[in-house]
């Protein structure tokens, strides 16, 4: 039973590997996604089979309601969530496995110091001595601290993510302090607790971390969300990880440091992308002052769908920069359909896509490529911002934060330092929303009130139809 469930971890284990590399492309993205629902199903099925083999009658029956619960709550969300509800359901689910963290670290003192106050008789004190209780111990605290950080964290995020919480950061007085002392309390805890494992402490270490957790996300400002959201994914997967170890589950150790290292080399490129310092993101420490931005002032002007498609009809060159409201709105097949008239027409037609527009890593090319938009014109910020200078015509369709002129521009904005698509510097900008009001970040955007932008006001997709059908009495043929 013993080689056949190992067998089965290590398949499952080298099926996550080819999913996390199939999915780090859009070409073999699909089948990333059947690779890992095929080494999660075997993981599951092996640790099923395990449990129900080792269990007694009522612990089968607290299984199978457990199976089933969990199943059923997954399919029904996973069913019906919305693509812009994605980041909230991941943060609640990165929240679960923190939790879960918690509880096996919890249960893996309990049931040791339970074993040594029986007298050793069953219990794993008497496997675990000496230094090997040290280590033991050791896990506890580094796999509670780890998981309580992640589900009070996540939490946060979810609340913040779903609007449910202001998204200003919370600027407490020293909170760099706060945060670097609460590490250092739990480094001297966490040897206390390995020399004398008492209970108490382990329950202090519990509290320091939930707190952190939730002071680490409150506060982080809206536009560096991003960020926290995959932060929190590797933080998740250390934890499952730490949970691997105190279980002595091969599988979850791998599977915890795939998530963990994976999550946290995205940061890593989101940082980058978002010119922040990966230590500080760590560290807790975006928004570390706090800002002012400038107040931006002026008038803006309106354009309608005929005036739009006049323009369409003219150009040589268009960019179409999406953003969040595209996915709101649904956008993306009219604006496909928008793509293949014009190009039809002979005009060049390129996207230019932000790394963190929209609500999730991958979320714009996700819908783009939903709607056969071909993945050769869809370009990244820096491939296209040098050509944006010679753009005749950029569609700004429901972004904001990622074509905001101020994070170049005003050094007191939340969002300065941030690299942007720098749509301002084509001949002409459409900007496609519903009213004046700010993106996510809630920054003010100067965009607007530039002398080459005019607004299309109205629901996105309703917009872009309306274009559609306009552009048929302007646009050149062949
Ligand atoms: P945002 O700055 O969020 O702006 C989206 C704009 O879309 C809004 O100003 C809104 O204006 C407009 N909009 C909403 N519904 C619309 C509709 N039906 N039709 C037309 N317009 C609509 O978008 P962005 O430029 O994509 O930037 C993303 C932001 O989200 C960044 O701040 C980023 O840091 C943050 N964020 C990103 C992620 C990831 S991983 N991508 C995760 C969490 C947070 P109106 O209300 O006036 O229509």
């Amino acid at each position: 039973m013993q080689t056949w469930t190992t067998a089965a971890y290590l398949i499952a284990a080298l099926l996550f590997v080819v999913s996390l590399a199939g999915l780090s492309r859009h070409e073999t993205s699909r089948s990333g996604v059947v690779f890992g629902i095929a080494g999660m199903t075997i993981a599951l099925v092996a640790t099923a089979i395990v449990a129900f083999g080792s269990a007694s009658g009522l612990g089968i029956t607290l299984l199978l309601v457990a199976l089933v619960i969990g199943a059923a709550i997954g399919l029904w969300r996973a069913r019906v969530v919305e693509m812009t509800g994605m980041p909230e359901l991941i943060a609640l689910m990165h929240s679960f496995v923190g939790l879960a963290a918690v509880l096996v670290g919890w249960n893996g003192y309990l049931e040791v110091e339970g074993g040594a106050a029986e007298g050793g008789a069953g219990g794993e004190a008497t496997e675990l001595s000496g230094s090997l209780l040290g280590i033991h111990h050791a896990e506890v605290a580094i796999g509670v601290f780890i998981g309580a950080v992640t589900f009070t964290g996540s939490i946060i995020a979810y609340l913040k993510l779903s609007a449910k919480m202001k998204s200003a950061p919370l600027m407490l007085p020293g909170k760099n302090v706060l945060n670097l002392g609460a590490l250092v309390v739990f480094a001297a805890f966490t040897v206390w607790f390995v020399i004398t494992p008492q209970l108490w402490i382990l329950a202090v270490l519990t509290v320091l971390a939930l707190l952190l957790g939730v002071h680490l996300v409150a506060s982080i400002g809206g536009g560096d969300m991003p960020v926290v959201v995959s932060m929190l994914n590797s933080y998740s997967g250390w934890a499952a990880a730490a949970s691997g170890f105190l279980l002595g589950n091969d599988l979850l150790i791998i599977t915890g440091a795939l998530v963990g290292s994976s999550g946290a080399y995205l940061s890593y490129i989101m940082c980058k992308a978002m010119n922040r310092s990966f230590v500080s993101v760590i560290a807790g420490g975006f928004g570390a002052t706090a800002t002012s931005a400038a107040a931006v002032e002026g008038e803006h002007r309106e354009v309608n769908a005929a005036g739009v498609a006049e323009l369409l009809a003219d150009a040589r060159s268009v960019v179409i920069t999406p953003g969040y409201g595209m996915a709101v709105a649904q956008a993306q097949y009219p604006v496909a359909e928008l793509t293949r008239k014009l190009r039809d027409a002979g005009v060049e037609v390129r996207f230019g896509v932000h790394p963190v527009a929209g609500r999730l890593p991958g979320h714009m090319n996700v819908l783009l490529a939903e709607a056969q938009v071909p993945y050769d014109i869809v370009l990244e910020m820096d491939e296209i911002n040098d050509d944006l200078a010679s753009t005749d015509v950029v569609l700004v369709i429901g972004a904001n934060d990622t074509v905001n002129p101020a994070a170049s521009e005003d050094p007191g904005s939340p969002i300065a330092g941030m690299p942007v698509l720098t749509v301002w510097e084509a001949k002409d900008v459409i900007v496609f929303k519903r009213s004046m009001a700010t993106g996510y970040a809630g920054v003010q955007n100067p965009l607007f009130f530039r002398d080459n932008t005019q607004m299309l006001f109205g629901d996105a997709k309703a917009r872009v139809e309306d274009i559609l059908a306009e552009l048929g009495a302007h646009v050149r043929t062949g």
